[in-house]
């Protein structure tokens, strides 16, 4: 029962350990390492080369690194009929509920306000409102929005969420579907972007979404650069229409010296840090999903290749 690895990350020691602790017949090897491509029977990768994954045929499962599966799917070539399973591990879980609440609070407290203040030696207040009159909006409320919402609630947040089909979560106004997303709109103070990037949700972020928020939002987009359209960011930024965005993912990354993301003085930018697997963790949910289905019993993170997610 071979496993093939590749990342571009390196936590290979990590993953080896736990996995081998949990599975000790696993044959682990690390992509080009590959021996005899017959043997592969399950792949751990984050982004293969495209054409890569359907040179195993004897492929069961590929096991994404992350929890978005968008660089997989973009593969023509990727197996049809072999589970795709993305990455749901308590690591990465919280660490996007940190860089949401962390990303939430800075615009929620003018930071970039008081940031340029400082260096204009600048003492000024600005009339801060409580958060319960602050209307944040999570856009995907699945693993990574759904327990970000909670933890904004326990803020005292005023929280709603948009998803593809309606939500029952404690103390989230819910709006789901075509329908829902310009009321939505219309209350977010603060978007925060945690959809899965697939062909419904690219570039749903553009001119009319930015119009249907309230006169000076800001945008926290962790999702992927895809779901925005960036000449639209910019305009509504310089418009002024949008007040401020938190950007960690951006259509081409790294992102390119000279893009105007990087001088803007509305926008921050991180290098899509927001969340990432971690080895210890991560090896436990593949270690447990590979015993899951040799049993027949459903995995966890299981993709619909129909929705792309
Ligand atoms: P998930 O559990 O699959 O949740 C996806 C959510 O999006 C669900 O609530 C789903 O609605 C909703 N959705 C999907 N398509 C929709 C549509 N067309 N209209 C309305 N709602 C739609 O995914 P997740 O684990 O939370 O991860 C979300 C994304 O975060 C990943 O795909 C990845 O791109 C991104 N991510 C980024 C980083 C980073 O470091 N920047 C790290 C991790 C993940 P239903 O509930 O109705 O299905
Ligand atoms: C990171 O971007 C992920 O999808 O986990």
């Amino acid at each position: 029962m071979a496993l093939l690895f590749k990342s571009d990350i390196d936590r290979g020691d990590s993953w080896r350990r736990v996995l081998l602790e949990l599975e000790p017949g696993l044959d682990l090897r690390e992509w080009p390492e590959i021996g005899d491509p017959n043997d592969i029977e399950y792949a751990l990768v984050w982004k293969p080369p495209q054409g890569e994954l359907k040179t195993y045929p004897n492929l069961k499962a590929i096991f994404s690194l992350g929890a978005g599966i968008d660089h997989l799917a973009s593969d023509p070539e990727l197996p049809k009929d072999v589970p795709v399973v993305r990455m749901v591990e308590p690591g990465l879980t919280a660490g996007m509920t940190e860089f949401v609440i962390m990303s939430v609070l800075y615009h929620h407290r003018f930071m970039l306000d008081y940031a340029a203040q400082a260096r204009a030696h600048q003492w000024r207040e600005i009339d801060q409102v409580p958060a319960w009159e602050r209307r944040v909006g999570i856009m995907g409320l699945g693993v990574l929005g759904g327990d970000a919402a909670e933890a904004l609630v326990g803020l005292r947040f005023d929280v709603a969420g948009w998803s593809g089909s309606p939500k029952n979560l404690p103390g989230v106004t819910s709006f789901h579907g075509a329908d829902g997303f310009l009321p939505f709109l219309n209350r977010s103070d603060i978007l925060v972007c945690l959809l899965p990037l697939t062909p419904e949700t690219e570039g749903i972020l553009d001119a009319s979404a930015f119009a249907a928020l309230p006169s000076g939002a800001a945008l926290i987009n962790a999702a992927r650069g895809g779901h925005v359209v960036e000449a639209d960011l910019l305009a509504a930024l310089d418009s002024g229409a949008l007040g401020a965005a938190t950007l960690d993912v951006f259509d081409t990354e790294p992102l390119p010296q000279g893009h105007p993301f990087w001088a803007h003085p509305r926008v921050r930018v991180t290098p899509h840090v927001a969340a990432i697997t971690y080895g210890d963790t991560t090896a436990r949910e593949i270690a447990l999903n590979i015993k899951r289905f040799r049993a027949g019993a459903p995995m966890s993170g299981l993709v619909d290749r129909r929705r792309h997610y």
